[in-house]
């Protein structure tokens, strides 16, 4: 179906290693069809398999998807319920699949916020997938990165208030190695949906040199073909990191 664009991606060569998504627009998609909003993020659950699966069939390493952050704990607990209802009902409905498919889950963000089936059901997929070698997908669920910095600042301080680290030893790389996105490089794109252009606390530290794609495509409307289209985007794209080209 989107076939032309994949072969489009292998003919350019480097795909994005890491891909990171702020999943935006389910609400108002629900809203287009004078739906309630918890229909919209049902609608998006399909969304997320097209993402995992484009991802797996472009060679992307690694998938971030922001679905809920601490902010929207502030929302109306008609719709916050909605939302980790459809959490625990995704992971019980893909788990096995994911497994299958190779993919790898792992869940960032501040799990003690969840309710305790929430929690499980993250235990229980990051241990029934921890096997998978094909793709690593990160789920960021109650996530915040100022409070993830806050936290690694928090970590340090602790180190260094117990005498085992000094001073100079507290660098980026110590507050690299203590976010929750320490055991993987940067994202190499970050695609927002919905036609919104800011980071919402996504990935702060982590985005410094991401490169940017904004679509006006709803989450819930987002398949592969728009994953393709945003690698080859990408893919027309010169990284300099400060330096000059030669
Ligand atoms: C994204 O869709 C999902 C979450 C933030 C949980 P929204 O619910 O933000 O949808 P809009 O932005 O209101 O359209
Ligand atoms: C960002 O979307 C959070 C997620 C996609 C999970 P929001 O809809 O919460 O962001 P704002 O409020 O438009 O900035
Ligand atoms: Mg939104």
């Amino acid at each position: 179906m989107a076939d032309d664009l994949l072969d489009q991606i292998r003919l350019n060569g480097a795909v994005p290693s890491h891909v990171a998504v702020i999943m935006d627009g389910n609400g108002r998609w629900a809203r287009e069809r004078h739906l309630p909003r918890p229909l919209g993020h049902r609608a998006g659950m399909k969304a997320v398999r097209e993402a995992v699966e484009g991802a797996i069939e472009a060679s992307v390493d690694v998938l971030t998807l922001f679905a809920f952050s601490e902010e929207n704990w502030q929302r109306p607990a008609t719709e916050i319920s909605a939302l980790m209802d459809l959490l625990e009902e995704y992971i019980a409905k893909e788990a096995s699949e994911l497994r299958e498919q190779g993919v790898c889950v792992h869940v960032l963000g501040d799990r003690g916020r969840l309710v305790p089936s929430g929690r499980a059901a993250v235990e229980r997929v990051e241990r029934d997938t921890c096997e998978g070698k094909r793709l690593t997908l990160n789920l960021c669920i109650s996530y915040s990165s100022r409070s993830e910095i806050a936290r690694a600042a928090r970590l340090l301080a602790e180190e260094a208030l117990k005498g085992t680290r000094r001073l100079e030893q507290i660098d980026e790389e110590a507050i690299r190695e203590r976010l929750y996105t320490a055991p993987w490089r940067d994202p190499d794109l970050l695609i927002r949906t919905s036609g919104e252009q800011r980071l919402s606390n996504f990935l702060l530290w982590q985005l410094a040199y991401t490169e940017l794609y904004m679509t006006p495509v709803l989450w819930p409307d987002f398949t592969r073909r728009t994953l393709f289209e945003a690698i080859l985007d990408y893919q027309r794209r010169e990284r300099r990191f400060g330096n000059v080209t030669a």
